[in-house]
């Protein structure tokens, strides 16, 4: 599917964006191994998390939606008597390969094109570390079979600062009642250690150690998904973009490691007023967004993992940006749903911006008058939405290729934008 977009005028708007991804995962994924029934209301129903859902009922879960509410009873796990499909999702793969490394039987794990090329070395080294039994492609790549086994404890310095990484092994060590360390040289997104927490879960953070054990039995508890940060992100760049546009998003969640991107926006000068609404486990509350004269920015290794899902975003306010912008420290771009580097600089700069590609980032100096054109989301759906946001800014028409792909994270994203 192709969308075609021409340029928007400033607007005053108000809207709510659609829950949590990663939020709506662990919904599932941590419902799946509590005792009892768990509730969720606003889950995510996207392709990803649908995904996850599949996985878990093949492994015997039951899992069904009553009224507004998905309804999880974790009772058991059971064989698969298939091969599993994370589809496009990362997080899917990621967190299941964690569980499937301690549960008493063989399954395999695989994935569509794209994830089949991103790399799974990451969990299975730790899981293996920790005793689990992995045969992958290449060593590295889906499909990827398991055997569960009986796992030890383990103290793990994760090389790269991903929460994915991290939920695996945490999921792993909810299976050993010794306690296990893991050490976060950066910080990633909590979301699996806060909702662990709250279902009365044995984990604890001590500075950059995450310490866990199996020794408590997890309580099933009611989960409400907030709105998701990394879908605003697109409509908060896009009033930043037009000066003279307001606009407020409501329910968003506020997770601290998620929200780098609002504090990118102020250091480039756009106003942002957040208004918090009760914590229970995880911050949420509404954010509003004045458009002005943006200024650049350079952000460094240690900003990456707060903007991870939000730099193609920083990449084109940049472009609006007088001046020089860098971002280094960024190579885990590379690994994404696409080689976001590649996809972000090569789109950007096919619509008129002067963007450079680097190993670890990229060099931006604006600010450039973004022209429409041909471009393509490469089947990346942050790609797709984020060259959507660039065609509201740019003269003349765009059309953006292969839009399918945003069902992935933001079903009604284009009506939202259309409605603006
Ligand atoms: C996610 C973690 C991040 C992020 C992805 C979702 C999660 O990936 O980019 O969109 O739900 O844990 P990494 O852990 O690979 O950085």
């Amino acid at each position: 599917m192709n969308y075609h977009i021409t340029r928007k005028e400033p607007f005053a708007s108000s809207l709510r964006v659609p829950a949590d991804k990663s939020i709506s995962h662990r919904a599932l994924i941590l419902g799946s191994l509590a005792e009892g029934e768990s509730r969720v209301e606003n889950l995510l129903e996207s392709r990803d998390v649908l995904a996850t859902l599949e996985i878990l009922k093949k492994l015997g879960k039951t899992i069904e939606k009553e009224g507004e509410a998905w309804i999880i009873k974790g009772r058991g796990w059971k064989e698969p008597e298939d091969v599993l499909n994370a589809e496009n999702s990362g997080t899917t793969a990621r967190l299941i390969l964690g569980i499937l490394s301690r549960l008493p039987f063989f399954s395999v794990i695989t994935g569509d094109n794209s994830l089949r090329r991103r790399p799974m070395d990451r969990v299975i080294q730790p899981l293996t570390l920790m005793g689990g039994k992995f045969w992958a492609r290449q060593d590295k790549y889906l499909p990827v079979a398991v055997k569960g086994n009986r796992l030890s404890p383990i103290s793990y310095t994760l090389p790269i600062p991903s929460a994915q990484v991290k939920s695996s092994i945490i999921l792993a060590a909810l299976g050993i009642p010794k306690y296990s360390t893991i050490i976060e040289p950066l910080p990633s997104r909590d979301h699996t250690e806060r909702m662990l927490k709250y279902m009365g879960g044995d984990i604890r953070r001590e500075g950059s150690k995450i310490i866990v054990s199996g020794k408590a039995k997890l309580r099933s508890r009611y989960f409400c998904v907030p709105g998701d940060f990394s879908s605003a992100a697109f409509f908060i760049a896009l009033s930043a973009l037009i000066e003279g546009s307001s606009l407020t998003i409501k329910d968003v969640g506020l997770n601290p490691t998620r929200t780098g991107f609002l504090k990118v926006l102020e250091k480039m000068g756009a106003k942002i007023k957040i208004s918090r609404k009760g914590e229970t486990w995880e911050p949420r509350g509404d954010i509003e967004i004045e458009g002005s004269k943006l200024s650049p920015i350079a952000l460094q290794r240690e900003d990456i993992p707060g903007v991870i899902d939000e730099i193609p975003l920083i990449a084109l306010l940049a472009t609006q940006a007088e001046g020089e912008s860098r971002i280094e420290g960024a190579e885990e771009l590379r690994v994404k749903e696409s080689d976001r580097i590649k996809t972000t600089v090569d789109n950007l700069r096919l619509m008129g911006a002067d963007i450079q590609e680097r190993p670890d980032g990229m060099i931006i100096k604006g600010p450039a008058a973004l022209k429409g054109n041909r471009v393509k989301s490469n089947g990346d759906h942050r790609i797709a939405m984020m060259l959507s946001i660039a065609g509201s800014i740019a003269e003349g028409e765009t059309i953006v290729e292969g839009t399918e792909c945003v069902n992935i994270s933001f079903p009604n994203f284009f009506n939202l934008l259309k409605d603006i």
